[in-house]
């Protein structure tokens, strides 16, 4: 039995034309959205190395630990020339602390200064940052930004959710403020706060910040794993742009397919089995040179092992050793008999996409 495949969607035209945020040239209107604890610099270089990603965006990183510079802090910050452009993520709820750390980050080298209106777990709100900061509408979130806006030659972007609940879209009040301050782009997770990663995305309250702001970009952002899900999205909310966060872990190709579809209409193959293995290693690779230390690199790296073991579908021992793994050689070691056998039976590419990331869950106000 064959599976009936949908035809693809014709790509939207206007996709083609160039976009800026402020002065900042994308080189396509697909960026990473921030996913903490996998978009390091060993994770953006090995994305941006396949090609067709406009932006990449750090994890959040807390503004006041930046002014700290905490040895954990400035391991998030690391970054390199193959790395560009390149947006900084910060979290915090003193608006001085903000514009600080966004000044500090400007001499450091960042692209861009993203501001975290959005994230809902409670590290982050209790300081009144991430989405505590969507329920203020008397003037004090907007202040916060304005001085960040104020304190640096840099575009200054937000990344917001709609709001706090459905009784409280605040995100296109925001949208229309913040582009009257000088902020030069937002983007919207389709979601509330209080719904944290369940249901679906709204396309219409995403639409509704398209339609709040006059002139900056709008990046829609929720769900997109697809190129039919990114054309829908495109269609449903007239966003200029998309960030895609588990898409992008799940196929690292994604931006590149989807560069290719909006450029010729084809998005060409992802990743096959060997290159999905030879991904995982350059990965692995990167971050023990990133945290310094084999050991820490390999710690670092159980946190995607049981994700890329199930895309290879390698069997549960194999996941298991991979949840321990201790040093680059025995990686070697373990993945030799499938770099000499290739894909499994009746893999397909798809496999990578059926298995599911974890997300904060539980009651909202424990994550
Ligand atoms: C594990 C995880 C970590 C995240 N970390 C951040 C973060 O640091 N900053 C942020 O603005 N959003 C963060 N998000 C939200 C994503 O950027 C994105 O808005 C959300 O996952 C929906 O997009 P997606 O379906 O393309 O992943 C995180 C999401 C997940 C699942």
């Amino acid at each position: 039995m064959f599976a009936v495949l949908a035809p693809l969607p014709a790509p939207p035209s206007h996709y083609r034309e160039p976009l800026r945020i402020g002065a900042v040239p994308l080189a396509s209107r697909f960026v990473l959205a921030p996913l903490a604890g996998y978009t390091n610099y060993p994770f953006r270089r090995s994305v941006r190395e396949i090609g067709g990603v406009g932006l990449c965006t750090t994890d959040l990183v807390n503004a006041r630990a930046i002014l700290e510079k905490s040895k954990k802090t400035l391991e998030l910050l690391v970054t390199g020339p193959d790395d560009r452009p390149l947006s900084v993520q910060i979290f915090g709820g003193n608006a001085a602390e903000m514009a600080d750390a966004a000044q500090w980050l400007q001499g450091y080298g960042a692209t861009l200064i993203d501001i975290n209106m959005g994230c809902p777990v409670r590290k982050v709100v209790r300081v009144g940052g991430g989405s505590a900061m969507m329920c203020d509408t008397t003037g004090a979130t907007v202040k916060l930004v304005e001085q960040v806006v104020n304190a640096v030659s840099i575009p200054v972007t937000v990344k917001m959710r709609l709001g706090w609940d459905d009784a409280n879209h605040t995100a296109p009040y925001f949208a229309r403020e913040f582009e009257q301050i000088g902020v030069a782009a937002v983007t919207i997770h389709g979601r509330t706060r209080e719904q944290g990663f369940d249901g679906t995305i709204n396309p219409a309250g995403i639409r509704a910040v398209v339609e709040a702001v006059e002139r900056i970009p709008v990046f829609g952002n929720g769900d997109v794993m697809s190129i039919a899900d990114a054309a829908r999205l495109i269609d449903e909310t007239g966003c200029h742009g998309i960030a895609i966060g588990r898409g992008a872990l799940a196929n690292p190709w994604f931006f590149r397919q989807l560069d290719a579809w909006v450029r010729t209409g084809d998005p060409g193959a992802r990743g096959s089995y060997l290159d999905r293995l030879a991904f995982t290693r350059t990965h692995l690779v990167r971050l023990i040179e990133w945290r310094g230390h084999e050991y820490a690199g390999c710690s670092q790296f159980r946190k995607v092992a049981s994700w890329y073991t199930k895309a290879l579908r390698m069997p549960k021992q194999v996941q298991h050793r991979f949840n321990n793994l201790k040093t680059l050689a025995e990686f070697d070691e373990l993945t030799a008999p499938f770099r000499e056998s290739g894909p499994p039976p009746g893999w397909t590419e798809w496999d990578a996409t059926s298995a599911q990331i974890n997300v904060p869950q539980g009651p909202n106000s424990h994550w």
